[in-house]
């Protein structure tokens, strides 16, 4: 087990951790592991080997329930990641929308390729299967926002607001 003594919610967080997991009956904490994990992800912008640890100690489980949850999800990261972790749906009807061109115009601005991290840390790539905004493709989520209807110059503004 990976020492968790240097990780630890601020004390508002916790107590909302402590709301959340008492919304379940006892016995029932693990239902609350998806939720505290976002919270986690937030506090520490990935979900390392240590805060999935200490997540498993605050809901009293086995850290492997929280490595196979947290290994299952792409909304979890599981390495670190920049500032904005831009995800893009590669899905058949946004590829097919132009996503294939936009998506690698995305990665030549940048300079990374899917996966990695602008050297500066301010961006990450990754992509994700269907965002569920088929009909608006092609598109990208970051964080809890949707662009959407993407084109190569539209790109160009989220990369250039983002950069300020
Ligand atoms: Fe891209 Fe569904 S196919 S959002």
């Amino acid at each position: 087990m990976v020492n968790t003594q240097t990780i630890q919610f601020p004390a508002d967080t916790l107590e909302l951790v402590h709301k959340i997991i008492k919304r379940y009956p006892e016995g029932k904490q693990k239902s609350a592991l998806l939720p505290i994990l976002h919270l986690a992800q937030a506090e520490w912008r990935w979900c390392s080997p240590e805060v999935m640890d200490y997540v498993a100690g605050l809901l009293n489980i086995k850290p492997v329930e929280v490595y196979e949850v947290a290994t299952f999800y792409t909304m979890f990261h599981l390495e670190p990641v920049g500032e904005h972790v831009i995800e893009y749906c590669r899905t058949g009807p946004c590829c097919l929308m132009g996503g294939v061109d936009v998506y690698d115009h995305l990665k030549k601005k940048l300079g990374i390729e899917t996966g990695e991290t602008t050297p500066d840390g301010k961006f990450t790539v990754k992509e994700v299967e269907c965002l569920a905004a088929c009909g608006w493709g092609p598109v990208f989520q970051i964080r809890e926002k949707y662009y959407m209807n993407l084109t190569n110059e539209k790109v160009d503004e989220i990369i250039e607001e983002l950069s300020k």
